[in-house]
């Protein structure tokens, strides 16, 4: 609902003696429009039954001044809703002046906001498990960034973990007696290495033990290290961007844990000031237990016996680093569920310390499933590339229609986007959710193209209009639709204020659902005059409304398709 509508919804039951912060929602009952249960609050304030409360508000709304303005129909429903039937002119009169406002009618914020998403490693290929933390992190930068907040997005590069250690170590083998300088290597080799290493540090003991110590020397600063290091990130954070790029997901800054380290001299002299820091068997940690804790929180490590720093480490610096940068109200992380425990910790451990006194957040997403519903694997039980996964879409799609065949490369991708996106932003964030690429593919159903093909239909449908809806709501399915339409601001402020794009996936889908029913029931070719200019209208907006709240999505729309 409109911010105009609710107000006046709202502040026509407030106009009635009972003094309450009255809330109007949206009714799911057939033929009702908006429906309110405070009857059953004011009821226990009043002491009277809730009917008889609800009656009371509807005789006296019947007898106020405005009433036929805003009301077709008001009635009582038992045991005490409040159903509200609102009138032609008060849908019409909102919908012109929605139609008019910035933004959609979203409320403005003006917050300094960091977001941290994507967090994929340096020298391992982007894969499944990175396919949320991209997509959801973009829609909720978008999103903020769209109310008018200035958000900061930091991929935060895994760019000197122990993975780092180990493709050195296995440089140096495949490279002896070469000078760092001129050791070179590509992409492939870098694909092949990693995960060749990775097996053997399984396996062997003393390799593990070598690739730790090359890591920790390259952490200290090591300027030999570093030459390697600099060519690997180089190959592998370009590989990350292209797909990325694809994705449509872009960072402000790509730091990485590698830029945390740089804070380390000044953070680390802070905090030995900090009397909640303290050593424990040589190791350097903050406790971060609360008595109200329903689990065991364990201490908060930040350094260990042998002076190596750790990932809790390179956050807070981090941390450190984006507070003296930016000063921001807010720093979100849309990082995997299964990290909510370490979050705690590093929260925990930023407010005690007073490195940051600020809001932090972290929102863990769920895992794309398999149809074991398990964490998705390739055939061999490997992680499945997300290069891979794009080809699978892309070629699932194709496959679908011979005219997808010849499709513009340029649409082909936006689509193939389209099936990405939206199969993940339609679930709540929390949730974990089985990639099915057929059923996400299809041009019908909860789909990214579905959305897409509504759009393009109803564009194709459009002609012209003077802008100047008449007072007239011609059928049910057209009420409907602009009813829908009306919910527009408050869908995005909720979505925003909920850090949730799912808010905004449903309610893109209920929408072209909708303006499905609507052209298939009216026959736009059909029509000439009054109606045909409102219904033009309408369905240039309702395309306002899918073109702007897709993007917020970041999904585009192709040409054709
Ligand atoms: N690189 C990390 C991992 O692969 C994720 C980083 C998430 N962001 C953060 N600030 N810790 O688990």
């Amino acid at each position: 609902m409109n911010t105009k509508l609710e107000n006046i919804l709202n502040e026509t039951l407030n106009l009635l003696n009972y003094v309450y912060e009255t809330k109007v929602i949206k009714s799911n009952v057939d033929g009702v429009d908006f429906q309110c249960d405070d009857a059953f609050k004011l009821a226990k304030l009043y002491h009277k039954a809730p009917f008889m409360i609800a009656e009371e508000v509807v005789n006296k709304l019947k007898a106020s001044e405005n009433f036929n303005d805003y009301f077709k129909e008001v009635s009582v429903a038992k045991p005490g809703f409040i159903n509200l039937i609102v009138s032609d002119k008060l849908i019409n009169e909102s919908l012109t002046e929605l139609m008019q406002k910035d933004k959609l009618g979203a409320t403005k914020e003006n917050e300094t906001i960091v977001i941290d998403y994507g967090g994929p490693n340096v020298a391992k290929p982007l894969h499944v498990g990175h396919l949320r933390t991209a997509i959801i992190g973009q829609a909720i930068n978008n999103i903020l960034k769209f109310k008018g907040n200035k958000t900061i997005g930091d991929v935060h590069l895994g760019d000197i973990g122990a993975q780092m250690g180990q493709v050195i170590y296995g440089i140096l083998h495949d490279f002896p007696n070469t000078k760092y300088e001129d050791i070179e290597f590509d992409l492939n080799y870098l694909n092949v290495t990693y995960p060749k290493m990775s097996a053997l540090c399984k396996e062997n003991e003393e390799v593990r033990k070598e690739c730790a110590e090359i890591t920790k020397k390259l952490q200290e600063g090591d300027p030999n290290y570093h030459i390697l290091w600099k060519k690997i990130y180089d190959l592998s954070v370009n590989d990350i961007k292209r797909i990325y790029d694809y994705l449509d997901v872009h960072f402000d800054y790509w730091y990485g844990e590698s830029d945390a380290y740089k804070q380390f001299p000044e953070m680390m002299n802070y905090l030995d000031k900090q009397p909640c820091v303290r050593i424990d068997n040589g190791a350097k940690i903050i406790d971060v237990k609360e008595e109200t804790d329903k689990v065991d929180i364990p201490p908060c490590l930040i350094q260990k016996s042998d002076g190596a720093y750790l990932y809790a480490t390179s956050d807070l610096g981090t941390i450190w680093q984006r507070k003296k940068d930016f000063n921001p109200d807010e720093i979100i992380y849309v990082v995997d569920a299964r990290q909510s425990m370490y979050f705690t910790q590093v929260f925990r451990a930023a407010k005690k310390t007073h490195i940051y006194d600020g809001k932090l957040v972290h929102y863990g997403n769920g895992t794309v499933n398999g149809k074991d519903n398990k964490p998705f694997k390739t055939r061999t039980g490997g992680a499945l590339k997300l290069e891979d996964l794009i080809k699978e879409v892309k070629q699932e799609f194709v496959n679908l229609r011979q005219e997808n065949q010849n499709m513009d490369r340029e649409d082909l991708d936006k689509i193939v986007v389209s099936i990405l996106k939206f199969a993940d932003l339609q679930n709540d964030l929390t949730r974990n959710y089985i990639f099915d690429i057929k059923k996400f593919s299809e041009v019908n159903g909860k789909t990214g193209p579905y959305i897409l093909y509504t759009y393009l239909r109803i564009n194709k449908l459009l002609t012209s209009n003077d802008g100047k809806l008449s007072e007239n709501i011609y059928n049910d399915i057209d009420r409907n639709l602009r009813l829908k339409l009306l919910e527009v601001s408050s869908i995005i402020d909720e979505a925003a204020k909920e850090r949730r794009p799912h808010i905004i996936a449903s309610y893109l889908y209920d929408l072209a659902v909708i303006a499905n029913n609507f052209y298939q029931a009216n026959h736009m070719a059909d029509l000439e005059g009054q109606i045909k200019n409102d219904y033009d209208i309408i369905l240039t907006y309702n395309n306002v409304v899918l073109k702007t709240l897709l993007e917020l999505l970041g999904i585009h729309i192709p040409k054709t398709m």
